[in-house]
């Protein structure tokens, strides 16, 4: 039998914190193309996570699989960053694709930013913008909550209403117009993929209230809200979703786009983390 997700969460947790030897203050996850942010990290310590325990894998292209931790520049904020994130898409199980969530919880870390490359519902939206997730509708359409409950891990029906820490959004905000950058505010839709949308699928969505379109997030999401972690979500609008625009959409220019805006990205998310 294999062991509860406590347990895995513990054991995830023992290890990172006994190779990283440091508190860690704030948790990010990245999306694709969004890599670089890692990399502006000081006195870096690299886990890959095919040796953390019970870690998955990385299977995506642009999602490097490792867990960096290091300090913000500057600053002696401690930062854990995921370097890639595991998604449904893969093959994973929700248990599978939340661990690193939940071993961040069981570290100790209560401060977690959500990163990830979208599709622009919004006819409002231009490639290469940066949404602020203020919700999320969660057509995904599975919980990472299903099963059989162990109090442990926070509540059997945990509210969803501020999934999304109005503070940090509050912070996100203000810190885009100090540096001048456009950042808009909307709900991400969350699909299992991996295909992307039909235009007709995009209609439906747009009519649902949604403003853009991904494949990750929701249940990392779902997870820290149940284990009481305050979350910070960002969006790369990286196409306009499926029938608005003429063009296919790839995932070379979803990854092209992040490089694009690697430098804007890393400095806002920066300043955000600062007043975290
Ligand atoms: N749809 C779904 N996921 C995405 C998209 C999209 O258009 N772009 C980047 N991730």
């Amino acid at each position: 039998m294999t062991s509860s997700i406590f347990d895995r969460a513990q054991t995830s947790a023992r290890f990172i914190r006994e190779r990283i030897n440091a508190e860690v203050d704030v948790a990010v996850v990245l999306g694709s193309g969004l890599g670089a942010f890692a990399e502006t990290l000081e006195n870096k310590t690299i886990v890959p996570y095919e040796e953390i325990p019970d870690f998955a894998r990385s299977t995506v292209e642009g999602h490097s699989g490792r867990l960096v931790v290091g300090a913000l520049p500057g600053t002696s904020i401690n930062v854990a960053v995921m370097q890639g994130r595991f998604h449904y898409y893969e093959g994973y199980s929700l248990d599978e694709v939340t661990l690193p969530i939940r071993a961040f919880g069981a570290m100790g870390v209560k401060k977690l930013a959500l990163t990830n490359a979208a599709g622009g519902v919004n006819q409002g939206f231009r490639a290469g913008d940066l949404m602020l997730i203020s919700d999320h509708i969660n057509l995904m359409s599975i919980s990472p909550l299903r099963g059989k409950h162990d109090n442990r891990l926070g509540a059997r029906f945990p509210d969803m209403t501020e999934v999304y820490s109005k503070e940090y959004r509050r912070i996100a905000k203000e810190a885009a117009a100090e540096l001048n950058i456009r950042l808009i505010e909307g709900v991400y839709l969350s699909l299992q993929g991996p295909n992307y949308e039909t235009p007709a699928e995009i209609r439906m969505m747009r009519l649902l209230g949604a403003d853009a379109v991904g494949m990750s997030t929701v249940p990392e999401a779902i997870v820290a809200r149940q284990m009481g972690m305050k979350t910070l979500g960002i969006s790369l609008i990286t196409n306009a979703a499926a029938g608005l625009e003429e063009t296919e959409i790839n995932h070379a220019e979803v990854m092209e786009m992040g490089q694009r805006v690697s430098n804007q990205f890393c400095e806002l998310l920066t300043k955000i983390i600062v007043r975290m």
